[in-house]
């Protein structure tokens, strides 16, 4: 079984070939990071062009790379949600021109299953597993009962923890994504601990019980903080500490969130070697890892985080869902509509 997978959801423009037994024959990523610099964030519009440009290129070249051909594939996945619209009608066009063309398969893949998934295809996990979904435009504590089967047990009531990291660094002057910029700057902090107090910020929700986040309330602190600095460019050493404060203090509220998921998840499972999964673009952050670890060390679950390629937007994960749910018989028509907005806890109703 070898899919195709196509991944054209936001500013990456994604191929890779992966078959049944999660060996990545083949995977492009081609960012468009620069495309989108000097706008301060992703131009939908923008984002498809250079989509449409490039795909057709990159799948060849993603085919020539693994000497395969179109006549060896069994099936041809695409993103089709949630995402940018224009984005995913390039990808889903294109991944059903294909399946049309060569008489195969086509599978329309939710982008937030193929994070999801990824560390079933690197690190061959069973089901289920606790997840901390993270990423630009989600943040979710999901149970993955199986294919197509998750759970929402927890949201964000408002921004998303990587859209707080993107904000917040533009706050402070940073290039986009932010994310990675933070975390840089992080990085050059003396002392942590002072840094806290130089900086103190909300968590927010702690007092309540369930699983949901709020990050906005963070955004606006940091921007509080910012303007009561002396006006002009910010010092460096005052960037550094205000994003070590604001990396820390949103790892502590993921690591108390998914502490109590974890206590409910022992309850309602009672599996041998309980896993905590942590996808999605924040994911490559390397405090919430060790955070995260920690915390699941404490209640006796492994963390599981994908490699740091595999964290972004990316082809192979999308193709590997396509595997999982060809094994199961799951394929979509030609007519399958993109949704911009899919939640994923939706999917059930698909597979049932
Ligand atoms: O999953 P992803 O690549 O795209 C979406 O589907 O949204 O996630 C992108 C998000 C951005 O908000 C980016 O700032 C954040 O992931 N991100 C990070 C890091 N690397 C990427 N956030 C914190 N630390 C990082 N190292
Ligand atoms: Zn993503």
């Amino acid at each position: 079984m070898l899919v195709l997978g196509i991944e054209t959801s936001c500013d990456e423009t994604s191929a890779a070939l992966v078959d049944d037994v999660g060996r990545v024959h083949a995977h492009l990523i081609l960012s468009q990071l620069k495309d989108h610099a000097a706008f301060g964030g992703v131009v939908p519009e923008l984002a498809a062009r250079k989509h449409l440009e490039h795909l057709p290129t990159l799948i060849a070249r993603t085919l020539s790379e693994a000497g395969k051909n179109f006549k060896d594939l069994s099936a041809v996945a695409a993103t089709a949600g949630p995402g940018l619209i224009g984005g995913l009608l390039v990808g889903t066009m294109m991944g059903k021109a294909i399946a049309a063309a060569h008489d195969l398969p086509f599978i329309a893949i939710n982008h937030l299953e193929g994070h999801a998934l990824t560390p079933r295809l690197t690190h061959r996990i069973s089901l289920p597993y606790l997840l901390l979904l993270v990423s630009g435009g989600h943040t979710q504590i999901l149970c993955v009962k199986g294919v197509g089967d998750y759970e929402r047990w927890g949201t964000t009531l408002d921004d998303a923890a990587g859209e707080c990291f993107d904000k917040a660094a533009k706050l402070m002057g940073l290039a986009y994504p932010g994310g990675p910029q933070v975390e840089k700057m992080a990085a050059q902090c003396a002392d942590i601990e002072s840094a806290r107090v130089r900086f103190p910020l909300p968590h927010p929700l702690q007092a309540r019980k369930d699983f949901n986040f709020s990050f906005s309330g963070l955004k606006t602190a940091v921007r509080q903080h910012v303007e009561a600095l002396p006006q002009g460019a910010l010092k460096q050493a005052d960037v550094a500490d205000l994003c070590a404060s604001l990396q820390a203090t949103i790892a502590d509220v993921m690591a108390q969130r998914c502490a109590r998921a974890m206590d409910r998840f022992a309850i309602e499972f009672q599996t041998d070697s309980p896993v905590l999964v942590v996808a999605g673009g924040v994911a490559a952050n390397k405090a919430l890892r060790t955070r995260l670890e920690q915390e699941a060390a404490a209640k006796n679950f492994r963390l599981c985080a994908p490699p740091l390629n595999l964290c972004g937007d990316n082809a192979a994960m999308i193709a590997w869902a396509g595997v999982e749910r060809l094994r199961l018989g799951l394929t979509d028509g030609l007519d399958f509509k993109a949704r911009p907005r899919w939640p994923l806890h939706e999917l059930k109703k698909r597979t049932e």
